[in-house]
C-alpha cells in the first residue's frame, strides 16, 4: 500500500496470534435472521461474502448460534448444536476468505434469553429463576446435570466451528447464560457458583477449559462480554473491569470483545445498541480503558458508524478491531471505497435501526436504505452498466422511491432526469427529519442527492409535472415516484376540524394546548408527530385502536417515543378508536368508542385532534400517461421478483415504459419506496 493510505492506522494489518487481520475494520456478530432451519445456506454466505468482498478483515457470524437444544432460537439464530452445520459454515468461510476476509462465529447458550413454547418445548433455564422481561419466559434453576451437558455443549460446538475452518470463536457472555453467572441481578444460588468472583466464574472456566481440551490451545476464541451492566445492584464497573483482567490474564482467551450495559429490556437495549438520535460511540472510552487495564487485544462496536470515528477509535489506541456492523449493513464496501479514496462515496447508516427491529417484527434483517442487503442472490450493491441501448428515463418525484430508481437508472448507464414538484428532494423523509431526533435519516436523501450529481443527473424543482411536461421529454420510460398525500382515518363526522401528522411535522399548524392525537397508522409517521407535540409543552392523549402502540414498528424504536411520553405525561389509551369529532364553543369534542362493546363511548374535551391514517397515493399524471404507454401500466409480478423484464408490452405502439413505484402505488414505508426504486429498474 502506498501514499496517503499506508498511513490510515484503519488500513493497518493486526496480528491476532497467528492470525493476520489485514485491517482494523470487523462486523461484529449478530443474527440477521437468515438461517433457513437453523443451517446458514445461500442468503447467509452471500451476505458474508458481500462484506468480505467489500474489503472487511474480519466478519464474525451468527449472533448468538445456539449450543443447546434447550436454546431454543429467539432470532432465528444458527443450530451450531447440529452436525449438519459444518459444511455450510465451511462453504461460507471459504467464500469469506477468498477475499482474505477472516471469518468466526459466535456461539452461546441463550439462558433465559429465549421463549419456552418454540423448537422442542424445553424449559428455557438460567443461573436462578429470575426471568428476562424481553422474552418472558420463567426460567429453571439450572441443576448440576444442566451445567456439566451445557459445557460439553459449547466443547462439541466449538469442535464443529473448528472443523468448518472458521479462523475462530467467542462467547457471548452479556444477557445470556454465562453472565448470568456474574451479576448479582441474576445469580441468586447458594452453591459453589455464587459469591466470590472466583464462584461466579466456575462456569466461564469450565466452559472455557472444556473448548480448550477440545481445539487446542491454537484456535482463536475470544469473549464478548459485559464489563459493566451500569445498573444499580448489577455487575459494576470495578468487578467488570476485574473479570476482564481475570479472563485476559488466564492464558485462555485472545480477545475481549467489550459490552457496557444491560440487554434485558428494550429499553436497556438501546444503551448497548444505540439507535438514531443518540450519542455516537457512547462506549468506546470504556472499551479504551479495558484495552488499558488488561493491555489485552480489544475489539467493541457500538454506534461507530463513520469512518473518522472509527479511525479515532484505532489511532487513539482504545481498540484493536472496531466493529462497523449495521455500517456494513448500509454499505458492505466501505473499506473498498476508504482503500479507493472514496470514502464520501460511502452510504451512510443512518441509525434507524429497522434491520435490528426486523428480527422480530418481521424475521429477517432488512436495511431501511439498502434494498440490497440480505438479498444479494437477487439485488446487487453494485450497478452493473447495461449492454442495451440507452434510453431516455423520465422520473417524477424526488422521494426515496424515485431517488433511487433515478440512481440505479443513471448507474445504468440511462439519460435521467427527474421533475421534483417542491423545492427539495427528499419527500416524505423531509418531514421525518422536522423531528430533530430523526434529523440523521437526512443521510438517505443526502446520499442519493450527492450520487445523482456525481452521475451528472438533473433535478428540475418545482415542476408539478403534466401530461406535456413528461412527453415533452421524449421519455422511452416514465417512472411515477409522485408519493401520497395523507388521509383521515374513517371518522362519522368532523373529517374538516381534525389536523393532520404532516401538518403538525412540517410546522404549517403548531400544537395545540390540549391535544388528542389519533394515530389509526401505526408506524413512526404518527409517534414522530405524537413525539414532536409532546415535546412542545402540550398536554397530549395518544389514542390507538391497536393492542399496543404503534404495531409496525419495532421495540427499539419504540424506545426513544416512549421515554418522551413517560417525561412529558402523555396519556396512552390502546384499543379504542376515535369515532367522531364536533365543536362546541372554544372545544373539540372526541367522540371515542369501541369495537369490543357496541354502544360503549366515551368523549374528550380538547384544542386540537391530530389524526395518522396513512396516504393516498398522488396518481393523476400516472393515470394520464397509462393510455400512452406500451405496457399500460401494467407489471408482471412473476417476472418482477425473478429478475427477468416485468413490463409487459400491451400496446405496441405506445411511447414508453410506465410503471409507479413507492407510495404513490401504496402506502407503504421508506425500506418498501427504495425496494421498489431498486428492483424495478436495475434491469432496464
Ligand atoms: C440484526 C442484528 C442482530 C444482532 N444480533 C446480535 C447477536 O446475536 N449477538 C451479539 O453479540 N450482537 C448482536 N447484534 C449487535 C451487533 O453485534 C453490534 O454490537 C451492534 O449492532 C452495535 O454495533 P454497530 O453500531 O456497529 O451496529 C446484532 C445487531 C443487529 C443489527
Ligand atoms: S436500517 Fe438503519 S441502522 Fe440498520 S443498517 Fe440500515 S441505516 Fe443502519
Amino acid at each position: 500500500m502506498n501514499g496517503p493510505l499506508a498511513n490510515d492506522p484503519l488500513l493497518r494489518p493486526y496480528q491476532l496470534k497467528h492470525l493476520t487481520l489485514k485491517n482494523r475494520v470487523m462486523s461484529t456478530s449478530h443474527e440477521p435472521a437468515y438461517s433457513e432451519d437453523g443451517m446458514p445456506k445461500a442468503r447467509y454466505r452471500l451476505y458474508h461474502a458481500e462484506k468480505a468482498k467489500g474489503g472487511m478483515a474480519l466478519t464474525m457470524t451468527a449472533g448468538s448460534a445456539i449450543v443447546s437444544r434447550d436454546s431454543p432460537a429467539a432470532f432465528g439464530n444458527l443450530h451450531v448444536y447440529r452436525d449438519e452445520i459444518v459444511p455450510w459454515l465451511s462453504e461460507l468461510a471459504d467464500s469469506c476468505h477468498e477475499h482474505d476476509c477472516k471469518v468466526m462465529i459466535q456461539i452461546t447458550h441463550l439462558g433465559r434469553r429465549t421463549g419456552w413454547n418454540k423448537a422442542d418445548w424445553l424449559p428455557v433455564l438460567a443461573p436462578s429463576p429470575v426471568r428476562e422481561p424481553a422474552h418472558r419466559a420463567f426460567p429453571k434453576t439450572m441443576e448440576d446435570w444442566d451445567i456439566d451437558r451445557i459445557v460439553a455443549d459449547y466443547a462439541s460446538a466449538a469442535q464443529r466451528c473448528q472443523a468448518a475452518g472458521l479462523d475462530g470463536i467467542e462467547f457471548e457472555s452479556y444477557g445470556h447464560l454465562m453472565d448470568g453467572f456474574w451479576s448479582p441481578l441474576t445469580n441468586r444460588r447458594d452453591d459453589e457458583f455464587n459469591g466470590s468472583l472466583d464462584n461466579r466464574l466456575r462456569f466461564t472456566f469450565r466452559v472455557i477449559d472444556a473448548v480448550r481440551a477440545a481445539v487446542g490451545p491454537d484456535f482463536i476464541v475470544g469473549i464478548r462480554m459485559v464489563a459493566d451492566e451500569d445498573v444499580e445492584k448489577g455487575l459494576s464497573r470495578a468487578e467488570g473491569i476485574e473479570i476482564a483482567r481475570r479472563l485476559a490474564s488466564s492464558g485462555k482467551f485472545d480477545f475481549l470483545n467489550i459490552i457496557r450495559g444491560m440487554i434485558d429490556t428494550d429499553a436497556a437495549l438501546t444503551g448497548v445498541i444505540p439507535i438514531t438520535g443518540m450519542p455516537s460511540a457512547p462506549h468506546l472510552d470504556f472499551a479504551g480503558e479495558i484495552r488499558e487495564a488488561t493491555k489485552f487485544p480489544v475489539f467493541h462496536a457500538a454506534r461507530i458508524s463513520d469512518v473518522a470515528t472509527a479511525r479515532h477509535a484505532i489511532a487513539s489506541g482504545k481498540l484493536d478491531m472496531v466493529g462497523m456492523t449495521r455500517p456494513h449493513i448500509a454499505d458492505p464496501h466501505i473499506v473498498a471505497k476508504v482503500m479507493r479514496g472514496e470514502e464520501h462515496l460511502i452510504r451512510p447508516c443512518v441509525g434507524a435501526t429497522y434491520c435490528l427491529d426486523r428480527i422480530y417484527e418481521g424475521g429477517e434483517a432488512l436495511c431501511i436504505h439498502n434494498a440490497a442487503t440480505g438479498r444479494e442472490d437477487m439485488m446487487p450493491h453494485v450497478i452493473s452498466r447495461t449492454h442495451g441501448p440507452v434510453k431516455k428515463v423520465a422520473v417524477i418525484g424526488a422521494g426515496p422511491a424515485g431517488l433511487e430508481a433515478a440512481r440505479v437508472a443513471a448507474e445504468r448507464g440511462h439519460s435521467v432526469v427527474v421533475l421534483e414538484a417542491t423545492g427539495q428532494a427528499g419527500g416524505q423523509v423531509q418531514l421525518a427529519v422536522r423531528n430533530p431526533r430523526r434529523k440523521e435519516l437526512i443521510g438517505i436523501v443526502d446520499w442519493r442527492v450527492s450520487e445523482l450529481k456525481r452521475l451528472g443527473v438533473e433535478i428540475r424543482y418545482d415542476v408539478w409535472a403534466e401530461q406535456d411536461d413528461v412527453t415533452a421529454l421524449g421519455p422511452d420510460v416514465v417512472i411515477i415516484a409522485t408519493g401520497g398525500m395523507p388521509q383521515n382515518p374513517p371518522l362519522d363526522a368532523g373529517d374538516e376540524l381534525v389536523t393532520s401528522s404532516w401538518d403538525i411535522l412540517s410546522g404549517a399548524v403548531k400544537p395545540g394546548e390540549h391535544v388528542l392525537f389519533y394515530d389509526d397508522n401505526g408506524g413512526h409517521q404518527g409517534m414522530s408527530a405524537a413525539e414532536v407535540i409532546a415535546r412542545s409543552g402540550a398536554e397530549l392523549e395518544l389514542v390507538s385502536p391497536e393492542r399496543f402502540f404503534a404495531p409496525e414498528m419495532g421495540g427499539m424504536n419504540h424506545v426513544p417515543y416512549m421515554k418522551t411520553f413517560h417525561e412529558k405525561g402523555t396519556r396512552i389509551t390502546i384499543n379504542t378508536r376515535v369515532k367522531s369529532v364536533r365543536r362546541d364553543g372554544n372545544e373539540l369534542v372526541a367522540t371515542l368508542g369501541s369495537d369490543f362493546v357496541k354502544g360503549w363511548h366515551d368523549e374528550r374535551r380538547v384544542d386540537q385532534v391530530v389524526v395518522e391514517h396513512g396516504t393516498v397515493p398522488l396518481d393523476e399524471i400516472y393515470h394520464a400517461l397509462k393510455p400512452l404507454s406500451r405496457n399500460l401500466g401494467a407489471v408482471d409480478y412473476e417476472a418482477l421478483v425473478h429478475g427477468a423484464n416485468p413490463f409487459p408490452e400491451r400496446q405496441p405502439g405506445g411511447a414508453f415504459t410506465l410503471f409507479r413505484i413507492g407510495d404513490a402505488v401504496a402506502g407503504r414505508n421508506i425500506h418498501a419506496a427504495i425496494y421498489d426504486g431498486l428492483r424495478f429498474t436495475m434491469n432496464l
